[in-house]
């Protein structure tokens, strides 16, 4: 093409393909784009692709709406204080704590979402969390790591998954903290990959006149982006061939709990789920359960009400098990999925709100969906899985997220049910606390149980000195 420079020879070129697929609305406001803002646009569009993306998107949108699967309870491993046996717990409880004694495990925690519904500026991560010093969601996790590797005498290494929205400022909190006392060499930060979200015709959206909207591709692109990023490689070069997952919105997560490693390294599984009770049959959680014949997690908005509200002869609801999102892997599994990731873990299309620009190149705040997401979600890895090693855990000490900026499952709600279980690890360890409402807060280094605080032989908070804090609170 003699008389055109590259730049618009690449233009052309991908408007052509663009045009194709029926996605050059993309390049609406071309003409009114600085050079920059061109390349910027044009670089974003050169890496879609457009035939997997449209392969995706009919395969996620004609899955929803289709016949709802047939669901049928499964056998879970239960508490010994919901009549499972507490030899076999014992027992567990050995093998996990041997696991770690060895150096097998590693944690690795998605904090790639934006907190849309909890409305906080900035990765949840950094949600400042704890009842007394207001220390954010890593610190604490952090404090729990390096409890962890005092105990095991190994590093416990921690992988940490960010998406372009969290990236930035998770690694800036990180590093202006020192990495919350643990070496920066045992804490490895990756990015999952993000994929263009689609308005109801199949449209790619635009941000800005020169952004295309896109969304983190769900928490099943953590297992595709530890492989991509390298990360799996860095794992198993440490020995590891464990891999404990969990979210960031859970101030009550057991991280690397020895009891449940312990299940899920004598089943020889490739994957398991905690499970905690469904508090009612409401509950945003999705459930555990044998859908088609396939073991997996129906999610809270696709489960029927058939379903969601069946019970057995005891009155008890029927899919109790809601999925905790407390998984443990091995790591040959994770590669296996990863490497086919499309049949594993395929798309899931939701309806959602996502801001955007009209023709004029207004933002747009839209009050009701206007476009779907597309997100792997982790779980569907299950239906992969052989053997899976699905086990309950105690929900009032293990389970109490932080997704909403009011009401269940919000701050408030977290921070007492967070002072709630430190209470019940004093009263088991015999430690009287001052009479009265009380905020507490203990440090997870040092003490992360009711067995450690037992061990620091003392009667009273007051003589913990910084381990444990307590404070006069009315509302406490
Ligand atoms: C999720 C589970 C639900 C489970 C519940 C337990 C889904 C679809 N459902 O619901 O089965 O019972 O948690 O609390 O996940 N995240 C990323 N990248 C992403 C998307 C999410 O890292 O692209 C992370 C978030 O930072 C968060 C976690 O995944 O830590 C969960 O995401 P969220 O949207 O809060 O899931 P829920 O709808 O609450």
């Amino acid at each position: 093409m003699p008389g055109k420079n590259r730049g618009q020879q690449n233009f052309e070129k991908t408007l052509g393909r663009f045009r194709d697929y029926g996605q050059d609305r993309v390049f609406r406001f071309w003409d009114r784009l600085d050079e920059q803002q061109r390349q910027r646009l044009l670089d974003q569009a050169t890496a879609v692709d457009l035939a997997t993306l449209e392969r995706t998107h009919a395969a996620a949108t004609g899955r929803t709406g289709s016949r709802p699967p047939k669901l049928e309870a499964v056998p879970i491993v239960r508490l010994p204080s919901h009549g499972g046996d507490a030899a076999a717990a014992e027992r567990a409880f050995e093998r996990g704590s041997q696991g770690l004694a060895e150096g097998r495990v590693a944690a690795l925690v998605v904090a790639g979402g934006q907190a849309t519904r909890l409305g906080f500026d900035g990765p949840k991560g950094a949600y400042p969390v704890g009842p007394i010093s207001e220390r954010t969601l890593f610190e604490q996790q952090a404090q729990k790591i390096r409890g962890l590797r005092r105990r095991s005498g190994h590093p416990l290494p921690w992988y940490i998954m960010t998406s372009a929205a969290t990236d930035v400022a998770t690694r800036a909190l990180f590093a202006d903290n020192d990495s919350f006392g643990l070496p920066s060499e045992d804490v490895t930060f990756f990015q999952q990959g993000m994929v263009q979200s689609l308005d109801f015709e199949g449209r790619m959206m635009l941000e800005r006149p020169d952004r295309i909207f896109e969304n983190p591709n769900g928490h099943g692109g953590s297992l595709t982006a530890l492989l991509s990023s390298g990360a799996l490689d860095d794992i198993e070069r440490r020995g590891v061939d464990t891999v404990f997952y969990y979210q960031v919105d859970n101030p009550l997560i057991r991280i690397a709990d020895p009891t449940y490693l312990g299940f899920h390294l004598e089943a020889e599984a490739e994957m398991s789920c905690k499970v905690i009770r469904k508090c009612d049959p409401m509950e945003k959680v999705g459930v555990v359960a044998r859908a088609d014949g396939k073991i997996g997690v129906i999610e809270y908005s696709e489960i029927d009400d058939e379903h969601r509200f069946a019970t057995d002869e005891n009155g008890e609801l029927e899919f109790w098990a809601g999925n905790a999102a407390i998984h443990i892997f091995s790591t040959a599994f994770i590669r296996r999925v990863a490497e086919h990731a499309d049949e594993f873990l395929p798309y899931h299309a939701s309806a959602k709100r996502i801001p955007t620009i009209d023709d004029e190149g207004r933002p747009v705040q839209p009050s009701e969906p206007n476009g779907r997401k597309l997100e792997r979600f982790v779980f569907d890895a299950l239906g992969a899985a052989r053997p899976v090693c699905l086990i309950e855990g105690d929900r009032s000490l293990e389970y109490s997220p932080i997704k909403n900026a009011e009401g269940t499952d919000s701050p408030t709600s977290a921070r007492r049910d967070l002072i709630a279980a430190y209470r019940s690890w004093l009263d088991t360890a015999g430690i009287e606390l001052p009479k009265g409402g009380v905020a507490i807060e203990i440090d997870h280094s040092r003490v992360d149980g009711p067995d450690e605080a037992r061990q620091l032989g003392i009667r009273r908070c007051a003589e913990a000195g910084e381990t444990i804090r307590v404070q006069a609170r009315e509302d406490a």
